[in-house]
């Protein structure tokens, strides 16, 4: 027999690491329903167009690690999973229309990106993300409920220490005149570009600012800055975005370096970090402003912002500082009953339990009781339902605390009523475990 395994930078998400992702994403639901944002769904693949003109055909997510479908003889479309959300979410926005939609349409999406990267630690094949998008608003106020927003996520996930760090990109007023002093710069310093960085400054020069190449340390630490190059319009918009999170009490460290792995963004740019891992290009998350996308992508200009968190690396992070573990409580109740064979009794009041909205299972192995209630107490559950004890009246059941330790007789007729009761201050399902830290 062949021993298949899941193919290389992918993983099962086993139910205790399920579990965490699960109450991050319900953290995310919960938090972009309280900001107003909106939930949108894209398919996870597009026309690969979509990402070369979105994303940019020179950035490292479409040049290296875009994953491209095969085409089958009868398509003339090419077609690549997707790398990450905005581009299809933008996409969206203009295919049906929603420039039509009061403005910012605001929307939220969670799922998994494909990225054809070499895998590692924090870095998968397949990974989710968090994205959320502000569409229609030039800013500067929105940049700052965007950055924190981001920020409450891993505040509220139990990462208090996460820091953002912010920088400005300027925009096709300023940018060209930047990247051409950037290539300059570089040029000057050709021997000592590794191959694949000179090959970036022929094509895209401000990549190399985000080089994951040691060598490139410390010609990008000496590099000329962008935030010396912007236009008096960025210049004023970075200004603005500063003082609207300062009045949030949001704390950023400016970082001048920082440009982001994809093309498309504009003005504001910034990341998530926990303090210390910078250096390690490990960002939590990352997001920007992209006021020429909805353009490029066929639409009437219109300005957008955004950012987009990595679920694996949150779950890493929370693992790592062993924080945030999800346990699994079992069922408020099990039914076990006295006689082995008797399990359609079992099932049936079990399946009566569920459609009265209690979490309840049934014991469907044909064990003796003592197992039975053996096998409750291992699911972890609050009480047991034992039926057939009273021979006399099968009108009756037994309810036994687990936790407790003490039993009576119910009837059948009030047992809904009781677990109701009992289920008020039992805590069950993953839903409870993200507490809050306000
Ligand atoms: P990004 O910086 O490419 O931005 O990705 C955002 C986050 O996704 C990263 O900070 C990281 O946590 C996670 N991530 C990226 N690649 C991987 C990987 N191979 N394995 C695990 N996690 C990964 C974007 O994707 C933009 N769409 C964000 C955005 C939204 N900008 C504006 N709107």
């Amino acid at each position: 027999m062949p021993s298949f395994r899941a193919p290389r930078g992918t993983r099962d998400l086993l139910p205790p690491e399920r579990r965490r992702f699960l109450a991050l994403e319900r953290l995310a639901a919960d938090l972009a329903a309280r900001y107003g944002y909106e939930p949108i769904e894209t398919p996870l693949f597009e026309q690969t167009a979509v990402f070369e003109r979105g994303v940019g055909a020179t950035s490292d997510v479409v040049e290296k690690e875009l994953f491209r479908l095969a085409p089958r003889t009868e398509e003339t479309e090419a077609w690549a999973l997707r790398p990450e959300a905005t581009a299809g979410i933008v996409r969206a926005y203009v295919q049906h229309g929603l420039q039509t939609w009061p403005q910012p349409v605001k929307l939220t999406l969670s799922g998994p990106m494909f990225r054809y990267d070499r895998p590692q630690a924090g870095r998968y094949r397949q990974f989710w993300q968090w994205d959320v998008e502000a569409i229609g608003d030039p800013g500067p106020a929105i940049d700052a409920e965007i950055v924190e927003l981001g920020l409450r996520f891993f505040r509220e996930a139990g990462l208090p220490e996460v820091e953002v760090l912010l920088n400005s990109i300027g925009d096709p007023t300023c940018r060209p005149a930047y990247v051409e002093r950037l290539r300059a710069y570089f040029a000057r310093h050709a021997a000592e570009l590794p191959e694949l960085e000179r090959h970036r400054l022929e094509t895209n020069p401000l990549r190399l600012l985000d080089s994951k190449e040691p060598v490139m340390a410390p010609l990008v630490a000496a590099a000329p800055k962008v935030a010396d190059a912007l236009c008096e319009a960025c210049a004023a918009h970075f200004a603005a975005v500063r003082t609207h999170l300062e009045a949030l009490g949001v704390p950023y460290r400016i970082a001048p370096t920082l440009v982001r792995g994809l093309d498309y963004y504009t003005r504001t740019a910034f990341e998530y970090y926990l303090p210390g891992r910078e250096g390690q290009q490990q960002a939590l998350g990352g997001g920007g402003r992209y006021d020429g996308l909805v353009e490029l992508l066929g639409g009437r200009p219109t300005p957008g912002i955004g950012f987009a968190i990595g679920l694996d690396r949150t779950v890493l992070a929370l693992a790592e500082l062993g924080r945030g573990e999800v346990t699994a409580a079992g069922p408020l109740a099990v039914v076990v009953g006295v006689e082995p064979e008797a399990t359609a009794g079992r099932l049936a009041l079990a399946t009566e339990l569920r459609a009265a909205g209690l979490p309840a299972s049934a014991d469907l192995g044909r064990r003796r009781l003592a197992r039975q209630l053996e096998g409750a107490a291992r699911a972890g559950a609050h009480f047991a339902v034992i039926v057939g004890a009273d021979e006399s009246s099968e009108a009756v059941v037994v309810l036994r605390d687990l936790e407790a330790g003490t039993q009576r007789t119910v009837d059948r007729g009030e047992l809904v009523a009781e677990l109701r009761r009992a289920a008020r201050t039992h805590r069950h399902g993953p839903a409870a475990a993200v507490e809050p830290i306000r």
